[in-house]
């Protein structure tokens, strides 16, 4: 038996109007239940019924609603914030209840996810979960082979515990990778310090500050940073800073399953 929900709240959740503008459509007999006119906002609908508004069928609003963000630098990630613009003023489509899951600083940039899915946040937030995230890391000077394998083996950062293994793949100063050509081509737009290194960093806990935090015990603070995959999920290419796209079903069956796995794949 499907949930029952109030005919005034439906049609609300489903976009049609404010509480009050949906009452007003009911009370002059512009609303259908299975063919029949109801004048009741408070007529119980369920999943079954076929609600139409001016003859028109009114789609059910989906449960939870999840957005890739393309965050960009100036962004604090919050849903409410004193001083700065937030995360959330990027979103033209809000819901009440919608959050970030998780935080980028203000001067990250890259993927992030929003929604009012509490508990796949939580899954995917829990430190037991180890859901991967890999970042872009532009660092001032040249990481050495002593400070890559601390940080593959794990690094002092002030915690009680070093970090976990991370995964590191430094990238050529020629720019001859060609499997990240693009992405290479899409980052490299500042004015670049005399002795840097770029890399992509993955790491399966999400302490704060910890990608520089980690950088910074190797002596080398990052000057930009960048998240380009949470899990199963992947910055796409075609999406611009302070862009966003809904997940498509897949995506969101995928981090379900990452939520629920170790390895997020
Ligand atoms: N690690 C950081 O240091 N900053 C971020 O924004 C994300 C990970």
């Amino acid at each position: 038996m499907s949930k029952a929900v109030r005919l005034d709240k439906f049609l609300a959740d489903a976009g049609k109007g404010t509480r009050s503008e949906v009452k007003k459509y009911i009370q002059k007999g512009l609303v259908q239940i299975n063919s029949q006119t109801v004048k009741k906002p408070e007529q119980k609908v369920t999943e079954e019924d076929r609600v139409e508004l001016l003859g028109e069928p009114v789609s059910r609003a989906p449960e939870f609603v999840y957005y890739l963000l393309n965050k960009p630098a100036g962004y604090v990630s919050a849903t409410e914030d004193r001083y700065d613009r937030t995360v959330m003023e990027l979103i033209t489509e809000p819901r009440k209840g919608m959050f970030p899951v998780g935080r980028l600083d203000k001067d990250t940039e890259g993927l992030l996810l929003i929604t009012d899915d509490g508990a796949l946040a939580h899954d995917l937030l829990s430190p037991a979960r180890h859901v991967e995230k890999t970042y872009f890391v532009r660092v001032e000077g040249a990481i050495t082979e002593e400070d890559r394998q601390k940080l593959e083996q794990g690094i002092d950062i002030g915690e009680k515990r070093l970090t976990l293994p991370a995964k590191v793949q430094l990238f050529p100063r020629d720019g001859s990778d060609m499997e990240n050509s693009e992405l290479l081509r899409r980052v490299r737009t500042e004015n670049l310090p005399e002795s840097y290194t770029e890399l992509l960093l993955t790491i399966s806990e999400g302490k704060f500050h910890q990608v520089k935090r980690m950088m910074a015990a190797v002596g080398k603070p990052v000057i930009y940073l960048k998240r380009l995959s949470m899990g199963p999920l992947t910055l796409p290419d075609q999406l611009k800073k302070g862009e966003y796209r809904p997940l498509t079903a897949e995506e969101v069956q995928k981090l379900k399953n990452a939520g629920c796995s170790s390895t997020g794949k």
